[in-house]
């Protein structure tokens, strides 16, 4: 009989440095009204400089290893989704690994950017299908202030930084019932942050500087997310035979208030069954999902049965879809 991978524990960090809108007042040519209106962002939570990104993950991963009440020691593998890592190599997933003494566990990183979180439950459901591992921690952890351009109004108001873990385990009814994945590669150059390769035109949006930091065309990239969510979302219902009334919630990517009263209203689903930390906490990339999903669990609102769906979308251009049915 075929096992789902099924949600056992949960853990979310966030920095404890508050950034609000009108903090932001005194860096770019913006407002707070602006910034509300346009995107549903209040604050955000911004890492102190000099520390590790990774801190956050291995905190949520301290977290989700209690709430789950099992051994760092029983994880056999390690997912972690960033797109904000600190080294390129280590991996992220190597320094958790040491941090939280999980010796017995392999460790890789992957980015899918703000979609990276979905794609790594989907990574890590396929080898608790195929019976190769049996817990496997799932992190996304960003530290994306480190590489937004704090003089660029267009993007700096939109991020936060965060880290969201969970742990997964086999079970034959609960867990990830299904899942849609996909890319857009011509569409890659909506959202870039270069490493090692500049060319003419990456330089030119940077004013002609070598800077690791986000450009992003934000029309672009919202009309494309609104319509990959919707899609997306369907596509999975109709793989299921399964209509909007039976989906308990949905807890979409955290990128634009906008965009998700559009693509939910086109989904024809209640707001008040999305779960939304957007305007506490910004846009934290692929951390955004599991960390609303953390905290939305750590105030009860999931009870056995539900069924979740994860909606994610962002760089690459990319988007993921899974839905869950709560242990
Ligand atoms: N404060 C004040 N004005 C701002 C501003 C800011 N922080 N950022 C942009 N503006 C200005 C623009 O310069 C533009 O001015 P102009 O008309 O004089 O040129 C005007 O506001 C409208 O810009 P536009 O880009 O059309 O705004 P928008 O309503 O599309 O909102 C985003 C911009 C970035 C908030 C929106 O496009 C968005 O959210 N995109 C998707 C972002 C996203 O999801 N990114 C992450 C990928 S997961």
């Amino acid at each position: 009989m075929k096992k789902h991978g099924a949600i056992i524990g949960l853990g979310y960090s966030l920095p404890e440095n508050i950034v609000h809108n009108s903090d932001l007042e005194k860096l770019v040519d913006t407002t707070d009204q602006w910034i509300r209106e346009r995107t549903g962002i209040k604050r955000r939570r911004i890492l102190e400089r000099e520390k590790p990104s990774y801190d956050m993950g291995v905190k949520a991963s301290k977290q989700a290893l209690e709430n789950a009440k099992i051994s760092s020691k029983d994880i056999e593998l390690i997912i972690v989704s960033t797109e904000s890592p600190d080294y390129l190599t280590p991996s992220m997933a190597c320094v958790i690994q040491d941090k939280i003494d999980a010796e017995n566990a392999a460790a890789f990183d992957l980015n899918a950017a703000c979609s990276g979180f979905v794609y790594a439950l989907t990574v890590a459901d396929q080898f608790i299908q195929t019976g190769m591992y049996n817990n496997i921690l799932v992190v996304a952890c960003e530290g994306l202030s480190k590489v937004v351009d704090w003089k660029d109004r267009n993007t700096c108001v939109l991020f936060g930084d965060g880290a969201g873990a969970c742990i997964l385990t086999p079970s034959d009814n609960a867990g990830i019932i299904n899942y849609d994945l996909g890319a857009d590669g011509k569409k890659r150059k909506a959202i870039t942050i270069p490493l090692t390769h500049f060319n003419e035109e990456e330089l030119f949006k940077r004013n002609n500087k070598r800077e690791q930091v986000i450009y992003m065309q934000g029309r672009e990239v919202f009309k494309f997310e609104v319509t990959a969510m919707t899609k997306s979302v369907k596509k999975l219902l109709a793989e299921e035979n399964m209509s909007i009334d039976e989906i308990d919630w949905i807890i979409p990517h955290q990128a634009n208030m906008r965009i998700i009263t559009n693509s939910i209203k086109k989904l024809e689903f209640p707001i008040e069954k999305v779960v939304i930390t957007l305007d506490e906490y910004g846009n934290t990339s692929s951390a955004s999902i599991p960390i609303a999903m953390a905290e939305a669990n750590e105030n009860g609102k999931f009870k056995s049965g539900d069924n979740i769906v994860l909606v994610g979308f962002g760089g690459g251009l990319t988007w993921a879809s899974t839905l869950i049915k709560w242990l």
